[in-house]
């Protein structure tokens, strides 16, 4: 659960006070479900309850001199985050001109990123902890682990005459993007996303200046681990693979590391799916990141309402993107020993061949072997 259960039902009951006020439809609600989800990527109940949450904070529409309602700004940005583009239906619908949607989409995103205070929630009591550990734990057998931790890529134009603004932008796989540092749950909602910063970036940089790696690290979300990938160095709260096992134990973590891991690239692709935009967003310079930042997080925010009321994502259309290899510096790094010891008291403990990581294995065999005997 990416949020907690009574905010949830606080702002709905909110809503229905809201709701009450407001006498207009909106201008897509004569829109079959089909044709709306074609638009947007979201549900009917989906949409109106993100129409009503911005309702509630947006203080003030953009272009003021016309008469717009907060439904036909939210389905303007819903329809860009959808498809990458303002389409032509939904602009006219709406009764807006092409020339309006930037700064819609600007202003909207704006509104939508401020409610990752409510939507994106890291879990803080111990109960919220330990509920996220228990589920990443009996999905790959690794304990006391509270997210994934990635570097989450997003293609952008960068102008190639400023050379060296064009290079800071260019990442590990060559193309141009914005990074930001995500963490998911085993079930791939949002827990927290922070920065939107250059594509040449160090994920090692991003995690020490985040402001959770910075709360993880001064053991403020208690002796928790997150996963993550080989860019990122073994600490005692950043829990990285074994470079090179050496023997089974060593060989069975990385397994499950890697089980574990593949949840941000599903989560990722799902994402990128239903906000297309998220595929390549547009020109950009450093230091006017801020924008794209908006985007990014307010389709987190949107991603983990949508899992909220169980909206699939539109199909796959051709591969899902592979996570980026991480950017490694060059120098080698020193390894505190303290984490390299507790990693091997988890591998150890957790994945031994007497322990439970056998077992694991054993049972699902031993399963699959009765069951070939009832065939
Ligand atoms: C960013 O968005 C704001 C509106 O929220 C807008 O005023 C500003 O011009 C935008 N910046 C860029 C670089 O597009
Ligand atoms: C991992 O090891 C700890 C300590 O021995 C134990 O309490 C826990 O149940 C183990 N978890 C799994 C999934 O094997
Ligand atoms: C596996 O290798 C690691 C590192 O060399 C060692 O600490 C651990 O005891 C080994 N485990 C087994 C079961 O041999």
């Amino acid at each position: 659960m990416a949020f907690a259960l009574p905010v949830w039902f606080a702002v709905q009951d909110e809503l229905g006070q809201e709701e009450a006020d407001r006498g207009a439809l909106s201008p897509f609600h004569h829109l079959d479900d089909e044709a709306l989800f074609q638009m947007f990527h979201l549900s009917r109940t989906c949409i109106a309850f993100v129409t009503d949450s911005v309702r509630l904070r947006m203080k003030k529409l953009p272009l003021d001199t016309r008469s717009l309602s907060v439904d036909s700004v939210v389905m303007v940005a819903l329809n860009y985050y959808a498809h990458g583009a303002s389409s032509a239906a939904v602009l006219q619908r709406a009764g807006l001109s092409p020339a309006d949607s930037g700064s819609i989409i600007n202003t909207v995103s704006g509104v939508i990123a401020g409610m990752s205070d409510q939507f994106v929630s890291f879990p803080l009591t111990r109960h919220a902890r330990a509920s996220v550990a228990f589920r990443v734990e009996k999905l790959c057998g690794i304990p006391k682990v509270l997210g994934v931790l990635a570097p989450a890529h997003f293609k952008i134009r960068a102008s190639p005459y400023d050379k060296d603004t064009f290079r800071s932008f260019v990442n590990t796989l060559g193309y141009t993007s914005v990074v930001s540092q995500i963490i998911c749950d085993s079930d791939g909602n949002i827990l927290s996303v922070e920065k939107c910063s250059a594509g040449s970036t160090f994920e090692q940089d991003l995690w020490d200046s985040s402001f959770r790696g910075r709360e993880m690290e001064n053991e403020l979300h208690g002796s928790y681990w997150v996963i993550g990938g080989k860019g990122y160095h073994l600490s005692k709260h950043v829990l990285t693979p074994v470079s090179e096992p050496g023997n089974d134990s060593e060989a069975r973590f990385n397994e499950a590391h890697a089980k574990i891991y593949d949840v941000m690239r599903t989560t990722l692709g799902s994402m990128k799916r239903r906000f297309r935009c998220l595929m390549q967003l547009g020109f950009a310079q450093e230091g006017s990141l801020n924008n794209k930042s908006n985007i990014i997080k307010a389709c987190c925010v949107l991603h983990n309402i949508a899992i909220k009321f169980s909206v699939p994502p539109p199909p796959i259309a051709g591969k899902i993107e592979r996570l980026l290899p991480g950017k490694q510096h060059s120098a080698p790094v020193e390894v505190d020993p303290e984490a390299v010891k507790a990693r091997q008291k988890l591998i150890k403990e957790n994945f031994s061949a007497v322990c439970s990581g056998q077992d694991t294995s054993g049972s699902s065999s031993s399963s699959s072997s009765s069951a070939d005997e009832n065939l």
